[in-house]
Parts: C-alpha cells; sequence; structure tokens
C-alpha cells in the first residue's frame, strides 16, 4: 500500500487548508512496485499524477480523515505501506457550511490535530508487514529522522531535507537517506524522483524479510 500527495483540510465550501505536495514520489513508488509484480492500493490525496498501471488500485481521497479512514481499512490486506503522503497535521475544528464572507476585523480559524496515520499503523501492524515512512526535516534532520522511525514503529525511514537545492516538493528531483530499525544508514545523490523511488523499492526489497 502506498499514500501519496497532500490533503485538502475544508474551512468552508470553497476553501481549504493544503500543502504544496504534487504526489510525484508516491506514484513513482506505487509503479515501481507494480513493475516488481505486486498489487498495490495507492491511497492518493488531490493530485495531478495518473497512471494506468493495471497492477495499481487508485483510491482517491481529500481529507487527512478520507485518507486514515482508507488507510486503516486497507492495510490488513497488504504486505506493507510506504507513507509518502503529507497528510495536514491539523484541520479546522468547525468547517462552516456557507461560504464566509469578507470582512473587515480578523478572522481565526481554530485548528484541531488530525490523526498520525503512519504512527496507526504502527501500531497495528504484524511481524509479517513492513512499514516506510518519509521525514521532511529542516533541522537537526538525521536526528529528528531516527527519531520518528522509533517513535511510529517504522520499519524504514527515508529523510529529504528542505536543505539540500533540488530536493524535496514540487521538484522533478530528489536527496534522500534511508535509514533502517536496525540501525543501517545508505545516503543517495541528488537523482530525478523515478530513481529515487527505485532506490527506496531495491532498500525495501532488501530489508524485508517475508
Ligand atoms: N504522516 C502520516 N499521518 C500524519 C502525519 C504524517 O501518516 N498525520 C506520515 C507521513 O506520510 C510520513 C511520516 O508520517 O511518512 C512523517 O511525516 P512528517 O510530516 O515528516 O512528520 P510529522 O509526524 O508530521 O512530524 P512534524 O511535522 O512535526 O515534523
Amino acid at each position: 500500500m502506498v499514500t501519496t500527495g497532500p490533503t485538502y483540510e475544508k474551512i468552508d465550501p470553497v476553501r481549504f487548508i493544503g500543502n504544496f505536495s504534487s504526489g510525484k514520489m508516491g506514484f513513482s513508488i506505487a509503479e515501481n512496485l507494480a513493475e516488481e509484480g505486486a498489487q498495490v492500493t495507492l491511497i492518493s490525496g488531490p493530485s495531478a499524477c495518473q497512471t494506468n498501471h493495471p497492477n495499481i488500485n487508485r483510491i482517491d481521497v481529500i481529507s487527512a480523515k478520507e485518507m486514515y479512514e482508507a488507510s486503516i481499512e486497507h492495510f490488513p490486506n497488504n504486505d506493507g505501506a510506504v507513507m509518502t503522503a503529507a497528510v495536514a497535521d491539523f484541520t479546522p475544528l468547525n468547517p462552516v457550511d456557507s461560504k464566509v464572507k469578507r470582512g473587515k476585523s480578523n478572522y481565526t480559524i481554530e485548528l484541531t490535530p488530525t490523526q498520525d496515520i503512519a504512527a496507526s499503523l504502527g501500531q497495528i501492524k504484524t511481524e509479517k508487514q513492513f512499514l516506510v515512512g518519509f521525514a521532511l526535516e529542516t533541522n537537526d534532520e538525521e536526528q529528528n529522522a531516527q527519531l520518528k522511525l522509533k517513535k511510529k514503529n517504522l520499519d524504514l525511514i527515508v529523510l529529504n531535507s528542505l536543505n539540500d537545492s533540488g530536493a524535496g516538493f514540487q521538484h522533478d528531483t530528489n536527496k534522500v537517506t534511508i535509514f533502517t530499525s536496525e540501525g543501517r544508514m545508505k545516503k543517495f545523490d541528488l537523482k530525478p524522483k523515478s530513481q529515487v523511488a527505485k532506490d527506496i523499492v531495491d532498500e525495501i526489497i532488501l530489508n524485508q524479510n517475508y
């Protein structure tokens, strides 16, 4: 299973809180896994990416809540999950049913935390399932990535730093470092996202033991 894309959190019928994730990395990983012969469940937030690989079953969701529900439903039927989605960490507490009108005073939206999907899957995963997370960091990158690996009970975490030029959101290239739960670390060069996806899938195959 692969999660990808951003999530959109509704403010009113015409507005949302989103992020700049394109979904490219997750689509590329899903295609690489499918090429290896896997049957892939691809849970995607709003993304312009497309795929017509016969081994990929795409499930479209919009909000963090929908992505959480789809992930919890499908994870038990999969050998593992790769969590590439840029899930909103907060969502409006009280989305409004009609369009909010322009006003002269400040407007405040109260946000409430969303569920951590990766950590939830980390709690329910069986010994046979593997779980891969991503970490997008701006400071203390390696230390933060390793903390996330432990906290979310992941088997492998892919770190991409926003400090590396050409890496991260909206770029066609990415530069990653992979850490495993057994303490191994591998650094990769700046590459097109399709090749980064291949490196990640190769690492999953190397590290999984089912
Ligand atoms: N993730 C998730 N559900 C969330 C938030 C994050 O599944 N609600 C997953 C992401 O897909 C990624 C990993 O958790 O694989 C780490 O995401 P990241 O945004 O780096 O970490 P956060 O846990 O949100 O921590 P912070 O933003 O505070 O660094």
